[in-house]
């Protein structure tokens, strides 16, 4: 998504400067190009040898020289980057963004640029609360500037409190959604993720190798193209993703009931949840002794979730997938009319680079109209772009467009 994708970088004077090595590195990593722009306050924490270093570009500073110097630069850059980002921000650049005063290379870019800009700030906690501070914010809020507000935690002056510079992923994340297409604006997407986890004692359970990378990856591109997203999970160790109504839940019964909880607000409702089949006929409400040799578990059916839902889906675009070990196509294409979906990704977990825990997966699409789609092995982001832009086509096609 960042590919080729233009992002200035501005870094200004607070401990947290640091950060904004690993911010750059991500950015680069996800093929973004990376200009920078330090406070002459910011070169005093991090130096510029670094972040040019790691930017593979020269860094733009402000060493308070005259700023008619500047004049063609400042221009260019504001132009010429799609998006602005300002992390660390320090109380003093919000200040003077919201006075309107450009006495520095970075807020003369800001000044100066169309695009949208972003501030992260990171300050101490006092600073952060401080009405003046919250009263700029607000501002630029109301005038369009976009925030990723800072978390909660240990500072660097020693107090425990909110100012501490927002995850690196939830940056990176907050520059991707401003910088997607909103053409899922309006609807409301309900994602369901991971395994599930079946227990028969306090310690131990049956479940399933699904790591949620698939499922979380639709969320976040969901809500990056400005839908409203719940995401009912199964246990897996990924954060969280921002701005979304994240539902943990360990069970299939309980994923089951998360998901007609909110089954009336939801306009599309994708199921890349391995929802176990079955689960312990019996739980044992101690943990269950290996004095015996062998211990036989009785399993029963659970509920089928995505099937409960195609009896019941109205006007719903409903999206399940398929994961295969054998013939793909045939039984993906069962699902789909079982099922009554609307599209079916098809996963063969023989191939190398589909289905669980990779960052990877190949996907062929099976429409109910009859018609199919191979996709090569991609990123499961650029996967789940792929379903969404499909699924974007479908919406269409129901309003008649
Ligand atoms: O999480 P990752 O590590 O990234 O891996 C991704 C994935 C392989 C889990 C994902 O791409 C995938 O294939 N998810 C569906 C796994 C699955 O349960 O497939 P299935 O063929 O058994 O089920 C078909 C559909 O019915 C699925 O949409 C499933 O969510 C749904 N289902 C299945 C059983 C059940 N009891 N209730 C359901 O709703």
């Amino acid at each position: 998504m960042l590919q080729g994708r233009r992002i200035l970088l501005g870094i200004t004077g607070g401990i947290a400067a640091y950060k904004a090595a690993e911010l750059t590195r991500e950015l680069i990593k996800n093929g973004a190009l990376v200009k920078i722009v330090m406070t002459a306050h910011a070169t005093e924490f991090i130096t510029p040898l670094t972040m040019q270093t790691l930017a593979r570009k020269p860094v733009y500073l402000d060493m308070f020289q005259p700023i008619v110097q500047l004049d063609v630069e400042h221009i260019s850059l504001a132009e010429e980057a799609e998006v602005v980002v300002v992390a660390p921000a320090t109380a003093n650049i919000l200040g003077k963004i919201s006075s309107g005063i450009a006495d520095d290379l970075l807020s003369t870019v800001i000044m100066a640029t169309k695009s949208p800009v972003i501030f992260a700030p990171a300050m101490n906690k006092n600073m952060w609360e401080n009405q003046i501070v919250q009263g700029n914010i607000a501002k630029l809020r109301k005038w369009g500037y976009f925030f990723v507000a800072p978390g909660y935690g240990d500072l660097a002056c020693s107090v425990e409190g909110e100012g501490r510079l927002a995850p690196i992923f939830d940056i990176v994340e907050e520059i991707e959604g401003v910088l997607s297409r909103k053409d899922l604006c309006g609807q409301s997407i309900l994602v369901t993720a991971g395994p599930t986890r079946e227990p028969f004692d306090p310690v131990r359970f049956i479940s399933n190798n699904s790591s949620g990378k698939m499922g979380y990856a639709l969320a976040r591109v969901a809500q990056r193209r400005g839908a409203a997203v719940t995401l009912v999970s199964g246990p897996t160790s990924l954060p969280a993703p921002p701005k979304i109504d994240y539902v943990p839940v360990t069970t299939a019964q309980e994923m089951r009931q998360a998901v007609w909880d909110r089954f009336h607000e939801a306009t599309v409702i994708i199921k890349a949840a391995a929802v176990a089949d079955f689960c312990p006929d019996c739980y044992s409400d101690q943990k269950i002794k290996k004095d015996e040799t062998q211990l036989n578990l009785s399993l029963k059916r659970n509920p089928d979730i995505l099937a409960e839902l195609g009896l019941r889906k109205g006007e719903r675009l409903l999206v399940g997938f398929a994961m295969e070990t054998v013939d793909l196509i045939a039984n993906a294409r069962q699902k789909l009319h079982q099922k009554n979906a609307d599209l079916i990704v098809a996963n063969d977990l023989g191939e190398e680079g589909a289905g669980f825990a990779g960052d990877t997966n190949i996907v062929t699409l099976l429409y109910s109209n009859g018609t199919m789609e191979k996709l090569p092995r991609l990123d499961k982001l650029q996967v789940a772009e792929k379903i969404l832009d499909r699924v974007r086509d479908l919406l269409d096609q129901k309003r008649g467009r």
